[in-house]
């Protein structure tokens, strides 16, 4: 929820990614193995270590059909292939004129009706969409007594210690990534698909979408796309944005309560502030305020920087005693296939209670049959002994995976993807880049 990236940091931001695309150098990390192994201090940082920028090949080579990080997304010229998305999803968009700036000045929508038409979430709240056939915002999971566990913001280069805290409490959560983090620190990206957490897109730049026109908005969700939720940046969203996600099959995910945790760095709230809303968070769970069925919790909190981690690891005790579980959102709502890649799967909810918290996709075999492999805890930590646990699995449950939001899935051209997987030349997104390497490093 923080502004990303901060224009203070921008400078920062272009150096580093001046050694992203340089040529390798001494020192480079290239696996993912190796960026977790970087044992960075929380606190203090080293950001001489864990921080440094390095060379990684797959994502300099792609660098030219993605918009330049580190600012608002359009669409690539010449990008035929988003041009061509696009153009069949306009009719679906709504006719709603954007609102304030990208930076979030919406001085000039003062006078926007009190009614609320646009169910924009920033004035009123509204996670139930006006326009007709959009899906409900996500705001609470299905399951009682049930935690929906997510950080934004991230990768964070400094990040290992929070990922190292979460592999040993055997714990996932929803990763909302920002492309452009993803960009600057693929490994750190690569990362949190090995431990087996969920990836969703937190757009390209970070900036607030109801100010976008439809196809720059469109370029923050499709330069970021293989997941199939988002989360939008400040909850900024509205039915135009909104309807623009659907097409790109993306499940709108926000929050109901706040942790304040991205306000201490800026010295907008004091950490006791943060614990306490963390405490709150906690009281209510133990209150029975999380009991019934679409009343699981969600709180918003940031991978952002060593404060949010922080405040994170703190809390995670008084959350672990507060709810009974604490799951991905994904998991809690059974999505089991995530991402437009069949090559990668979440647990159900049943699934990942009963100790499975991690599970491999679908290998399709010439016959068109399937292979699941399930990864026992110990084989999420990035080794690739993935396959001595392979099992048949076709026509069990993570078959139907597809489905498993609603009909939609696959209902978009990004499915086509599935066949171009093999040639990243062809593949417009970003986390494909990112998984493609994955998988190869995982020699599946
Ligand atoms: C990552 O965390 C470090 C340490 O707190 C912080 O300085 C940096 O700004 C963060 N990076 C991003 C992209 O937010
Ligand atoms: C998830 O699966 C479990 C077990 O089959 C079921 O009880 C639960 O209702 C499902 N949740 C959703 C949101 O479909
Ligand atoms: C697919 O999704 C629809 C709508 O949610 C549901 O009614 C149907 O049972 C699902 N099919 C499978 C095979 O899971
Ligand atoms: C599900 O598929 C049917 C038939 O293809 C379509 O009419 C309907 O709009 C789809 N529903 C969703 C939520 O995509
Ligand atoms: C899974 O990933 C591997 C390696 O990138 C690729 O060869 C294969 O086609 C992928 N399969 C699917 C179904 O995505
Ligand atoms: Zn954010």
């Amino acid at each position: 929820m923080r502004y990303l990236p901060p224009s203070s940091s921008l400078l920062a931001l272009g150096l580093l990614f001046a050694s992203v695309v340089a040529k390798p150098q001494d020192g480079d990390r290239t696996t993912e193995q190796e960026e977790a192994q970087i044992k960075g201090a929380l606190p203090p940082l080293d950001p001489n270590a864990e921080c440094a920028g390095y060379y990684y090949a797959p994502v300099s080579n792609a660098l030219s059909q993605f918009p330049a990080p580190a600012a608002q997304a359009h669409m690539v010229p010449g990008d035929t292939e988003a041009q061509d998305k696009f153009n069949s999803i306009k009719d679906l968009i709504p006719n709603i004129a954007p609102k304030g700036t990208p930076e979030g000045d919406f001085s000039s929508v003062a006078s926007y009706p009190s009614d609320d038409p646009d169910c924009w979430w920033t004035r009123t709240q509204c996670v139930s969409p006006k326009l007709q056939g959009l899906p409900p915002d996500i705001f609470e999971v299905p399951e009682p007594l049930t935690n929906g566990y997510g950080f934004d913001d991230g990768p964070n280069c400094s990040h290992n210690a929070f990922y190292d805290f979460l592999q040993e409490q055997n714990q996932k959560a929803t990763m909302f990534f920002v492309g452009t983090n993803v960009i600057y620190q693929p490994l750190e990206a690569q990362r949190a698909l090995t431990d087996g957490h969920e990836i969703c897109v937190h757009t390209w730049s970070h900036h607030y979408m109801t100010a976008l026109s439809n196809e720059d908005a469109f370029a923050e969700l499709w330069y970021s796309v293989t997941p199939t939720c988002w989360r939008p940046p400040f909850g900024d969203v509205d039915d135009r944005i909104r309807a623009i996600a659907a097409a790109l099959n993306l499940q709108t995910i926000l929050w109901k309560y706040d942790s304040f945790d991205w306000k201490v760095t800026s010295g907008q709230a004091t950490p006791d502030q943060v614990n306490k809303n963390y405490d709150d968070f906690a009281n209510t769970a133990k209150t029975g305020g999380f009991d019934t069925p679409w009343h699981g919790g969600i709180i918003l909190s940031h991978e952002g920087d060593q404060f949010t981690m922080q405040a994170a690891i703190d809390n995670y005790p008084k959350l672990k005693d507060a709810f009974k579980y604490i799951v991905p959102v994904g998991v809690a709502l059974n999505k089991t296939r995530p991402y437009v890649e069949a090559n990668y799967s979440l647990p159900t909810f049943d699934k990942y209670i009963s100790g499975t918290t991690v599970v491999l996709g679908e290998t399709p075999q010439s016959d068109g049959a399937t292979t699941s492999l399930a990864l026992g805890a110990a084989a999420a930590s990035g080794t690739s002994t993935a396959k001595s646990s392979q099992s048949s699995s076709a026509g069990d449950s993570n078959h139907q995976a597809g489905n498993s939001t609603g009909n939609s899935t696959g209902s978009s051209g990004k499915n086509d993807a599935l066949s171009t997987i093999g040639s990243p030349a062809s593949s417009q997104w970003l986390i494909m880049v990112v998984l493609t390497a994955f998988f190869a490093a995982l020699h599946l």
